[in-house]
């Protein structure tokens, strides 16, 4: 593991100025080709880039990232450093790194691995849960003991670090409260480590925080209940409900990155499958029909009934999951829902069958029961790949332990879908840090101006020529030529 410092899981240096943790800064130079080739397919971000890397927005603000560290991650942070911004970054997924694209944030542009000139980063791929959550402390620590003044988060374990670690600071008791996750249990040993040593932590950490951006939709309904039970401490921004973000990469990304994940982890032939897909949101929508397009013939399990005739009428055979473990071959969970596949139904299983997820959490297959089985066996086939043999012979595939597959067996979603994505978190750090002195506590999208913005800026990548109002016309809708030419609650 490659690290400037001592800092170990035990010990943690104070002030440090340019520390960062990363499996091996040799892998810099590859890391470096490929986010070259990445930045050629995030038109958004480029554009960013030039319309702003002169003014600086950013300058004066300290940002903490806690998002998947991927090469497509890597133009995002770069973009927020040319904005102005002074920037730290962990994963939010202990399998999600890709460590050439980290060794080559932490390199830069124009250092080498003897002389690091870029950002701190604090992720390898692989991490135990106490490594995930030091790391993700250390990406809170600015020098001079400082906080972030912005968060991006992708999931919520970000905020729920600072919240959590400030709410134990006032009443210590909060951390003897029974665990409901391995995840969780790591983060309560790592805060109360954290409380004996420094009591007042999480006050410093927060004393300056301005707001967060938040990525995915399983962070924005964290958000939200905070919101609601009032105890959200600042400003966020819910950049998954910007059009750009969830019909694009939630939809379209999915629907290229789950069979990837699928393909590298076991190399299956999907024509002629039966899959299960649980949840028919964006997600499920995407990984429904990439599944179809290769000739699986595909069910879906829905508990919502739009969503479930949406399912129908687009030609799928729509059952309870119970009513198909026995005769399905590839299962995959995008519901953000817990428990979706029980032990008892990974048990029932036919012998071979595939299981994986692709929603945020690990939760949506319990792992935590398939563990409990007595005389289950575990057979690692390749990092990432398991194959859990029962009692009685039969064996089920399950990848990257139930976390997301096409981030755990692959590498994620393609560049293109995600600079629609990051323009808007972009965007949104860009608003947090101008309302910083003004906003209140609460959750807001970004308006649809800029959304429209965002996708203006990917449609020359591919052609794509605008038809235009005029005059008559505009005033005949209403609008102005320029847009925005939908309103704030028009759903796509
Ligand atoms: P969504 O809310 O649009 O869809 C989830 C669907 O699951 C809903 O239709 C809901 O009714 C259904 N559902 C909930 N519980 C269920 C259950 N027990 N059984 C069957 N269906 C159930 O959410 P989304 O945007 O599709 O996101 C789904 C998950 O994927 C979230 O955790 C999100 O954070 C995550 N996500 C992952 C990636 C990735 O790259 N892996 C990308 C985007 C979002
Ligand atoms: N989420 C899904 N795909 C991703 C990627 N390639 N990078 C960062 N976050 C992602």
């Amino acid at each position: 593991m490659h690290s400037p410092s001592t800092n170990s899981l035990e010990g943690i240096s104070p002030n440090p100025s340019f520390d960062f943790r990363v499996k091996d800064l040799s892998l810099a130079p590859w890391g470096r080709k490929e986010i070259e080739i990445a930045e050629l397919e995030m038109p958004g971000l480029m554009a960013l880039r030039a319309r702003y890397g002169a003014s600086k927005p950013l300058a004066g603000a300290r940002i903490t990232g806690s998002l998947h560290m991927t090469l497509q991650t890597a133009v995002l942070i770069e973009t927020l450093v040319e904005l102005g911004a002074d920037v730290r970054w962990a994963s939010c997924n202990i399998f999600s790194t890709q460590d050439h694209a980290a060794a080559a944030v932490v390199v830069g542009r124009n250092g080498s691995a003897d002389s690091p000139r870029g950002v701190p980063v604090f992720a390898w791929k692989a991490e135990t849960l106490d490594e995930y959550w030091e790391l993700l402390d250390l990406a809170l620590r600015f020098p001079e003991n400082k906080g972030p003044n912005l968060v991006v988060d992708d999931g919520g374990d970000a905020c729920l670090m600072l919240h959590l670690g400030l709410q134990a600071e006032r009443d210590s008791t909060i951390l003897d409260r029974p665990t409901t996750s391995d995840d969780e249990a790591a983060l309560i040993r790592k805060l109360k480590a954290i409380r004996a040593r420094e009591p007042h932590r999480w006050e410093q950490a927060t004393a300056e925080w301005y707001g967060v951006s938040e990525e995915t939709t399983t962070g924005v309904h964290r958000l939200y209940r905070m919101e609601k039970e009032r105890t959200l401490l600042v400003p966020a921004i819910n950049v998954n409900d910007s059009v750009t973000k969830s019909k694009f990469d939630n939809l379209y990304g999915c629907r290229e990155s789950l069979l990837d994940g699928i393909k590298r982890a076991t190399g299956v032939m999907i024509a002629g499958k039966k899959a299960v897909v649980c949840g028919f949101g964006d997600v499920g929508k995407g990984s429904a029909e990439s599944l179809r397009g290769m000739g699986a013939r595909v069910v879906i399990s829905e508990i919502d009934p739009i969503c479930a005739l949406q399912a129908s009428m687009a030609g799928y055979e729509v059952r309870p999951i119970d009513e198909q473990v026995q005769t399905a071959d590839i299962f995959v969970t995008a519901t953000g829902c817990i428990n979706v596949i029980t032990a008892e139904h990974l048990a029932q299983m036919k012998d071979g069958a595939i299981v994986c997820n692709i929603g945020h959490f690990d939760h949506e297959i319990d792992v935590a029961g398939l563990k409990r089985i007595p005389g289950i066996r575990k057979v690692e086939v390749k990092p990432q790949v398991d194959r859990w043999v029962f009692p009685d012979g039969k064996s089920m595939l399950l990848l990257a332990e139930g976390r997301l597959v096409n981030l755990g067996c692959a590498q994620g979603h393609p560049s293109f879908v995600m600079s629609a994505s990051f323009s808007n978190q972009v965007l949104a750090q860009m608003a947090l840090w101008a309302d910083r002195f003004n906003a209140q506590p609460g959750v807001r999208v970004l308006p649809r101006n800029l959304d429209e913005e965002v996708a203006r800026l990917h449609l020359d990548k591919l052609g794509v020529k605008l038809a235009k109002l005029d005059e008559r016309q505009a005033e005949y809708l209403g609008l102005s030529p320029e847009g925005p030419f939908k309103t704030d609650s028009y759903r796509y």
